[in-house]
């Protein structure tokens, strides 16, 4: 498999570090290649990261805004109307647009988006008075379904569906987060993330970070803890 540096050397940089590096983002390897070719692509390129929950969409479009934040503006997909995303566009005419749960946005601001995504047109009409606006705009998104998504925007994006991690991938990088992120023990970590996937039944990335803050690594604390959470899925 060509890593992310070969794609870029192939692009003609030389270095991702002011485009994205992904840091402290385990594995999703494809995921990472195909959301750095979008970025580096000469014209507007939109991708959309579809999948269940915990299974790192956010953590790949948030590192995408963090690494281009002078260029880039962020909204949750249900905070956008309330948070003005149309103004803001209108207003700072960001390269990168990041929408974390798409699925979540109102039907309005989705068609401005739709209008952005097809011909870099923003448009808004309000009672009686339209403004419009041309920019090149970079869409990343995130939504757990493609359900609420107005089926004109959806088309307008790569679409890169997601899968909860088979059971090695899960526990590499459960394993990772925990040593990495929340300083745990190796062997502590390995335990953990092995516990959480095999006792639970829809595991969740999230849930080996839960028991390893709780437990502050203590074996007992962490059976007892495992074991709670998955009665609790019985119910
Ligand atoms: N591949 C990964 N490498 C490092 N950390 C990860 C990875 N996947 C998930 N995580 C961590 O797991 C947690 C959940 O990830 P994230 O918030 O990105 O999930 P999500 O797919 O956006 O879920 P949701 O659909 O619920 O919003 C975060 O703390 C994140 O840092
Ligand atoms: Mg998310």
């Amino acid at each position: 498999m060509i890593s992310i540096k070969q794609v870029l050397r192939s692009i003609g940089l030389k270095t991702f570090s002011e485009t994205c590096n992904f840091e402290n983002i385990y594995g999703l390897e494809k995921e990472k290649q195909a959301l750095m070719m979008a970025l580096t692509a000469k014209r507007p390129c939109h991708v959309l990261l579809v999948g269940p929950p915990g299974i790192g969409k956010t953590d790949l479009v948030l590192s995408i805004y963090n690494a281009n934040r002078s260029k880039a503006y962020f909204t949750y997909g249900g905070h956008s109307t309330n948070a003005g995303m149309v103004d803001q566009l209108f207003h700072d005419r960001p390269r990168i647009l990041v929408v974390d749960e798409l699925e979540t946005m109102s039907s309005h601001d989705q068609v401005s988006l739709w209008g952005l995504c097809e011909n870099g047109i923003l448009a808004e009409t309000k009672i009686t008075k339209t403004r419009q606006t041309q920019m090149n705009v970079w869409a990343f998104a995130t939504s757990n379904c493609t359900k609420r998504i107005l089926p004109p925007l959806l088309s307008r994006f790569i679409v890169i569906n997601l899968k909860r991690p088979a059971r090695d991938e899960f526990i590499e990088i459960g394993k990772m987060m925990l040593i990495e992120k929340e300083e745990i023990d190796p062997t502590i970590a390995l335990y953990i993330a092995s516990q959480v996937y095999d006792k639970k039944k829809n595991a969740d990335l999230r849930d080996v970070i839960k028991i390893a803050r709780a437990s502050k690594g203590e074996l007992m604390k962490i059976n007892l803890l495992v074991d709670i959470m998955s009665d609790n899925e019985s119910k």
